[in-house]
C-alpha cells in the first residue's frame, strides 16, 4: 500500500517549551487505513491530528501528507481544502446558517459554482439521512443530527483523508453507532484514510490500526 502520512521525530511544545504536547512522534500511515488514536487527557492526540491537518506547526521534524512537504508548503490552506476534511467534537458548524449552507462552506474557496454546490450538498444530506432539513437552521438540530451534517461538510470536497477528532463525544449511545456507522461506510466504500481519536475502547477496535499515546509519544 501506498503511504499517504509520515511524521519523522515531530516535537511541539508549549508555555515556552514546559508542555511537550509531541515528544519525537514516528508514524506511517498507508492510504485506505483506518486507524484510531488512543491515550489519556492531554497526551496530545489532538495537537497530532491537528499536526496532519496542518491546523498547527511543528518545532522541529518533518511532516508529510498526500506528498506534500507540510513544513514546505505555501498555500495551505488550499491543502486543507483539497484534501482533509475535518470533523470535531463540537462540530463547528455555523449557527446563523441553514444545514445546507453549513455542508457548502468548505466549496466557497473552490471554483465550484452554485447548482454544482447544490447538487453535491443534497446529495450528501440524503446520504445523511438529513435531505428534508436542508433549509433548516441549523439550530433546530439535535446533537446526532449536526454531526451528520457536520460529516456531509466534511465531505463535501471529497477528501482522500477523514481527520475525526472524538466524532462521537457528544452523542449519546445510539446516534454514536450512527454516525460511526457512516464512518466505517465511507472508509469501505470510498476508500478514504480515516483517522479518529476516540475515549472508547470498543469504537478503537473498529480501525485496523491503534495507535496509543502517553505523555506526548506513541507507546504502540
Ligand atoms: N494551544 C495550546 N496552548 C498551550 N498548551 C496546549 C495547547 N494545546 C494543547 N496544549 C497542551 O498540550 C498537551 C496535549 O494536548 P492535546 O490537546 O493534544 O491532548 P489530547 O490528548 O487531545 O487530550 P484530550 O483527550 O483531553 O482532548 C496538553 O498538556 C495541553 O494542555
Ligand atoms: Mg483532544
Amino acid at each position: 500500500m501506498d503511504e499517504i502520512i509520515s511524521m519523522n521525530d515531530v516535537t511541539k511544545s508549549y508555555e515556552k517549551g514546559n508542555i511537550k504536547a509531541l515528544n519525537g512522534v514516528n508514524i506511517r500511515i498507508d492510504e485506505g487505513d483506518f486507524v484510531s488514536i488512543v491515550g489519556p487527557s492531554g497526551s496530545g492526540k489532538s495537537t497530532l491530528l491537528n499536526m496532519i491537518g496542518a491546523l498547527d506547526k511543528p518545532d522541529r521534524g518533518h511532516v508529510k501528507v498526500a506528498g506534500q512537504n507540510l513544513l514546505e508548503n505555501e498555500n495551505l490552506s488550499k491543502f486543507r481544502a483539497e484534501k482533509i476534511g475535518f470533523i470535531f467534537q463540537l462540530h463547528n458548524l455555523i449557527p446563523t446558517l441553514s444545514v445546507r449552507e453549513n455542508v457548502e462552506i468548505p466549496m466557497y474557496s473552490q471554483k465550484i459554482d452554485s447548482k454544482e454546490m447544490k447538487k453535491r450538498s443534497f446529495e450528501l444530506l440524503d446520504y445523511m439521512g438529513l435531505k428534508n432539513r436542508a433549509n433548516d437552521n441549523i439550530t433546530k438540530l439535535s446533537g446526532g443530527e449536526r454531526q451528520r451534517v457536520a460529516i456531509a461538510r466534511a465531505l463535501v470536497n471529497k477528501p482522500s483523508i477523514i481527520l475525526a477528532d472524538e466524532p462521537t463525544g457528544s452523542l449519546d449511545s445510539e446516534n454514536g453507532i450512527k454516525v460511526l456507522n457512516i464512518l466505517k461506510k465511507l472508509h469501505d466504500d470510498e476508500n478514504v484514510t480515516l483517522i479518529m481519536i476516540t475515549h472508547d475502547q470498543q469504537i478503537a477496535k473498529m480501525a485496523n490500526h491503534i495507535i496509543k499515546m502517553k505523555d506526548g509519544k506513541i507507546i504502540s
